[in-house]
C-alpha cells in the first residue's frame, strides 16, 4: 500500500481530514534525538574545539535548555519515557533484573500496546506521522509478523530505520558486544560438555573408555545441540538485530552499516520534501553516536578528537542537511524543529587509551548511571523562528517527557486522562511567559531503583538534589565503572546513603561537596521535603507486565524478524528500493 492510500485510511478512520485552513495553522514538528551523545559533545554547550555549527546554529535561532533531563540513564526505558510522557515505571519498561534494555529484536518484551504514545495523539489530530532510526522499543509479542511494539502499531504511519540499537556485533569487523559477562555460565557449560563429549569420543576411538556407540552418539548429539544453540543465539547475533526495516518489512538483512547514516539522512530528507502540505511529526531517531564508530571518509580523522569526535561532527552535519531541507521547501518558521540525546554519553567505551563514548562537560558520571547528572543531563533545544524567542537560554528543569504534552497541545489533541502523564507543557516557558518550568520534583531511576531526586526550591531558585544510592566507582575516583563497562543499579556494586548525599546544583552543578547539617542549616527540612515528595511518587506507581523481564527479554526464534526462511535470513533490497523511490519522484 503507498503512503498516501495509508494516510486516506487513516483520515477515513479518524475522521480528520477537515479543511487544510485548520490543518495547516498547526506547525509541522521534527524532534532529532541522538544516540549516547554527552552533554559537553555540543559546542553551545561549552565545547570549543569540536565542531558542531548546525546544532549551535538550531541553538543560536531558538531556545537552549540547560537542564534537560531524560526519565533513565539508558536507551530503552529513556526512549518509552519520551514516547510516552511517563516515567517507565509506569509502562513496564524499566526493571528490577539484570537486564535494562531490550537485548534482542526477536524479545517478547517492548512499549505495551495500551500505551499512547503523542504520535498516536497527533495522528488522530491529522498529522503525517514518520519514524525514521533506531527504535529499541520491541518488536513482536507472541508470533513473528504481530509487530504489537512495531512503530506502525505506536501512531506512525510511515517507518523506516532499525528496531534495534546498534551494537559491536553489527560491525562485522568488530569484537562481539555481546554481554559474555551475563551468559558466560552458559557458555562454559556449553563448551564443557562439547570438551567432554570430544574426550570421550577421542577415548573410545583408543579403546580406552567402555561406553556403548549408542550412548556415545546420544552425548554427541545433545553436545552438538547445546553448542548450536549458542551459536545460534550469539554467534549470529548480527543476522538477528542489526536489520533495517521500512514498514514492516526488511530491506537489510544483515544491514550494512557503513551505508546506513545516509540512507536514514535522505529518507528523513525525503520525508519532509513528501510532506511540505503538512502538517507532519517527524521523529529522526539517529544512530549516531552509538558505537561502533562507523565514520564515512568525508569526516575521517577531521576532528581534534578522534574517531569519537569525527562520528559527532559527522552527526552534526546530518542534522544539518535535514534542517536545510526544511528550509528549502519554505518549511522553517511552520515548523517546530528539536534536538536532544536519549541520556548521558558513555564514559567507560574505550580501547586502550582511546576514548569511544561521549564526554559530560562539567556534570559526573555518564550513561547507566541515573543519579549523577552526567547520565541524564542532555542537550535540548527548541527552534521555531517568530514563535520562540531567538538565542534564549533557559536554566529551569525540565524533562524529555514533556516533549508528549506539548506536541499533543501545539497539535490541538488533549491528553489522556485516564493515566498520568509525567510531562508538562512547555510552550509557556519557552515562549517566555512564564518564569519556571512546572516540574516542582522530578526522580532519576536506574532500572526500577529509584536513585535520586531533585527539588526545584522556584521561591528562592534552588535546586537540591537527593541521592538515595550511587554506584561506587571502580577504580576508585576514576568516576565510572570501567571494570565492568556500566554501573549497577542495585546489588554490591551500589552505596546506599542514609541520610541520602545531598546538591545544591545552581552552586555545585558537578555535585562536588556534598552539603552536610553543618553547610546548610535546612539540611533536615530539605531532605524531609524531598522523601515526601518520593513517597507520594511512589504511590502513584501501580505494578504492571515487566518488559524487561528475564522471559520477555529472551531470544524467541518464532519472534525473530527474518527475511527468507528461518534461520536462514538474509536479503539486501536496498539497491531495488533506491530505484522505486527514484521513480516515484
Ligand atoms: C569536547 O568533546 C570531546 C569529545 O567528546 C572531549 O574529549 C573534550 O574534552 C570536549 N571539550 C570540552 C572543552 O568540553
Ligand atoms: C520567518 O520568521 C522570521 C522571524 O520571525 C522572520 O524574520 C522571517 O521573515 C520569516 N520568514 C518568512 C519566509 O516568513
Ligand atoms: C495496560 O495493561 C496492563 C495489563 O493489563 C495494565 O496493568 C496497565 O495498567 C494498562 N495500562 C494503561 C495505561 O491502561
Amino acid at each position: 500500500m503507498s503512503n498516501s492510500a495509508i494516510i486516506l485510511l487513516g483520515c477515513l478512520f479518524l475522521k480528520t481530514c477537515g479543511s487544510t485552513a485548520t490543518t495547516s495553522s498547526k506547525p509541522n514538528i521534527l524532534l532529532i534525538i541522538a544516540d549516547d551523545l554527552g552533554i559537553g559533545d555540543i559546542g553551545c554547550y561549552g565545547n570549543d574545539t569540536i565542531r558542531t555549527p548546525n546544532i549551535d546554529g538550531l541553538a543560536k535561532e531558538g531556545v537552549r535548555l540547560t537542564q534537560h533531563i531524560t526519565a533513565a540513564p539508558v536507551c530503552t526505558p529513556s526512549r518509552a519515557a519520551f514516547m510516552t510522557g511517563r516515567y517507565p515505571l509506569r509502562s513496564g519498561m524499566d526493571h528490577n533484573g539484570e537486564y535494562r534494555v531490550l537485548m534482542w529484536l526477536a524479545a517478547s518484551g517492548g512499549i505495551p500496546p495500551n500505551e499512547t504514545t503523542f504520535a498516536e495523539l497527533l495522528q488522530q489530530q491529522g498529522y503525517t506521522t514518520g519514524y525514521i532510526g533506531k527504535w529499541h522499543l520491541g518488536v513482536s509479542c507472541e508470533s513473528r509478523n504481530d509487530h504489537c511494539h512495531h512503530p506502525l502499531n505506536n501512531g506512525f504511519t510511515y517507518f523506516y530505520g532499525m528496531l534495534f540499537s546498534l551494537f559491536d556485533d553489527c560491525d562485522p569487523t568488530a569484537e562481539s558486544g555481546i554481554d559474555i559477562r551475563g551468559h558466560s555460565r552458559l557458555w562454559l557449560y556449553t563448551h564443557v560438555v562439547a570438551l567432554a563429549n570430544l574426550t570421550l569420543f577421542i577415548g573410545k576411538l583408543l579403546g580406552l573408555v567402555p561406553v556403548s556407540w549408542k550412548v556415545l552418539s546420544l552425548l554427541a548429539f545433545c553436545g552438538f545441540l547445546l553448542l548450536f544453540s549458542w551459536y545460534l543465539t550469539f554467534g549470529m547475533a548480527r543476522y538477528w538485530n542489526c536489520i533495517l526495516m521500512r514498514n514492516h518489512d526488511i530491506t537489510e538483512q544483515p544491514m550494512k552499516l557503513e551505508r546506513t547514516a545516509s540512507l536514514l539522512m535522505k529518507d528523513a530528507r525525503a520525508f519532509i520534501e513528501r510532506n511540505r502540505k503538512g502538517p507532519f511529526l517527524l521523529v529522526f531517531s539517529l544512530l549516531h553516536v552509538h558505537a561502533p564508530l562507523i565514520i564515512s571518509e568525508k569526516f575521517i580523522g577531521k576532528s581534534k578528537h578522534g574517531k569519537y569526535g569525527d562520528f559527532v561532527e559527522e552527526m552534526d552535519w546530518i542534522v544539518g542537511q535535514v534542517l536545510d531541507t526544511l528550509d528549502k521547501e519554505g518549511l522553517k518558521n511552520n515548523t517546530l524543529a528539536y534536538f536532544a540525546s536519549d541520556h548521558g554519553g558513555h564514559l567507560e567505551i574505550k580501547k586502550g587509551n582511546v576514548q569511544l563514548g561521549g564526554w559530560n562537560g562539567i556534570y559526573k558520571g555518564g550513561k547507566a548511571m541515573a543519579g549523577w547528572e552526567g547520565g541524564i543531563r542532555v542537550p535540548g533545544i527548541f527552534r521555531w523562528p517568530g514563535v520562540l524567542p531567538a538565542g534564549s537560554v533557559i536554566d529551569e528543569p525540565t524533562s524529555l517527557m514533556d516533549i508528549f504534552p506539548t506536541t499533543v497541545h501545539l497539535a490541538g489533541g488533549t491528553l489522556p486522562e485516564d493515566r498520568i502523564i509525567d510531562g508538562r507543557d512547555l510552550m509557556p516557558l519557552l515562549q517566555g511567559k512564564v518564569p519556571h518550568s512546572e516540574h516542582e520534583f522530578l526522580f532519576h531511576y536506574c532500572g526500577a531503583y529509584l536513585h535520586a531526586a531533585r527539588w526545584h526550591q522556584k521561591d528562592i531558585g534552588a535546586v537540591w538534589k537527593a541521592h538515595y544510592m550511587t554506584p561506587i566507582f571502580k577504580p576508585e575516583g576514576a568516576g565510572g565503572c570501567y571494570d565492568t563497562t556500566v554501573c549497577d543499579c542495585t546489588g554490591e556494586h551500589v552505596a546506599t546513603h542514609d541520610p541520602p548525599l545531598l546538591f545544591e546544583l545552581t552552586r555545585d552543578p558537578s555535585e562536588a561537596e556534598p552539603l552536610s547539617q553543618d553547610t546548610e542549616p535546612r539540611f533536615k527540612e530539605i531532605i524531609q521535603r524531598i522523601d515526601q515528595a518520593v513517597e507520594v511518587h511512589r504511590k502513584t506507581i501501580t505494578p504492571v507486565p515487566q518488559q524487561l523481564s528475564a522471559i520477555n527479554n529472551a531470544w524467541k526464534p518464532w519472534l525473530q524478524p527474518c527475511c527468507g526462511t528461518f534461520p536462514m535470513c538474509w536479503c539486501d533490497k536496498e539497491q531495488n528500493k533506491a530505484i522505486n523511490s527514484r521513480s516515484k519522484g
